[in-house]
């Protein structure tokens, strides 16, 4: 029987693996090393579905490969700013993604910078680590309450939204949200959400800005210098978007002069390359893009994939196409 050719451009989870190895002639990658573009041209032109992840950069320049036997790309991740989706739609190549099941740890992970960052939870590990904490001290790493605060969310779709649940049923937060699309009036009212008309309105009032907004040209550095001008002095950055949305050297200069208090971040401008001045910043706290990393959530992405894959070699409708 024929068993169309998958590759897996990184290791995924064991149980996922196997379901693919009984389905598919598979290439998985043991080793777990990103590819360059020409492997992934090669990748193109010898398997008919490529799995990739936000590793794996696929621009029009490595999609616009002669003699290509690929027809999808069945991409482990929601986010899909890393392919060229137009150019892939061009040369006939399907793309699906893994929206759904990632978004309650993805909202957990921005909820845990958001603590981090408030209540400088990095600083005191960093400290107790030292071996320089001298003892309990009235005044030492004093930092912001979260309880009662005002979360300003850019970007409203479902990772914001489960943010949102998680701040005001648990922490009492007051929600703010720009949107440019309306918002289910139900979800809003369960959260008595406020929206504003633009980021300029939101920036001032919020003392948390959490970024849910998707990667790409459209909202490369939509925090900017001027932005972040308009934040409040005591307010905290925090980004489980993509890197590209915050000008990492605007921000640097932010936290440098404490213009603003703290920035959390999952996520970075040529990740995972990050600017380095961030590593001597204090108010800062840095994850290594653990947004969707708990064990449920990636197997159910690899389910996902399954999913896509499954229906593409039926020739049925995509679960979750793209293009
Ligand atoms: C993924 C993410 O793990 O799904 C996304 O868009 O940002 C991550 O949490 C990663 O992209 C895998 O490709």
């Amino acid at each position: 029987m024929f068993k169309p050719k998958v590759l897996i451009t990184r290791k995924w989870p064991a149980t996922v693996e196997a379901k693919l190895q009984q389905l598919y002639t598979v290439t998985l990658n043991e080793a777990d090393f990103p590819l360059t573009e020409a492997q992934l041209q090669t990748a193109l032109q010898e398997y008919d579905a490529v799995c990739p992840t936000v590793c794996d950069s696929l621009p029009a320049s490595v999609l616009n490969v002669a003699n290509k036997r690929c027809k999808i790309l069945a991409n482990f991740g929601v986010g899909y700013n890393h392919i060229d989706v137009m150019s892939a739609k061009q040369h006939g190549l399907a793309v699906t993604n893994t929206p759904g099941v990632l978004t309650e740890s993805t909202a957990d992970i921005a909820m845990t910078l958001l603590l981090m960052s408030a209540r400088r939870g990095a600083e005191g590990d960093r400290l107790v680590r030292s071996g320089q904490w001298t003892g309990w001290c009235p005044t030492q790493l004093m930092s912001s309450d979260v309880t009662g605060a005002t979360l300003g969310l850019i970007g409203f779709g479902r990772i914001a939204q489960a943010m949102a649940r998680k701040a005001h049923h648990g922490f009492g937060m007051k929600i703010l949200y720009v949107k440019p699309t309306p918002a289910d009036p139900l979800i809003v009212a369960d959260l008595q959400a406020v929206q504003c008309a633009t980021i300029e309105e939101l920036l001032p009032q919020a003392d948390f800005v959490s970024l849910h907004c998707p990667g790409g040209v459209a909202t490369k550095h939509l925090i900017n210098a001027q932005r972040l001008r308009l934040m409040k002095p005591t307010a905290h950055l925090i980004n489980t978007a993509r890197g590209d949305v915050v000008d990492s050297t605007a921000l640097i200069a932010a936290l440098k002069t404490h213009q603003i208090m703290g920035a959390g971040l999952d996520v970075y401008e040529n990740e995972p390359h990050l600017h380095p001045d961030f590593l001597s910043l204090d108010n800062v706290a840095l994850l290594p893009h653990l947004g969707s990393a708990t064990i449920a959530t990636r197997t159910a992405m690899g389910e996902k994939v399954l999913a896509n894959l499954a229906a593409f070699f039926a020739g049925q409708p995509l679960p979750d196409r793209v293009v």
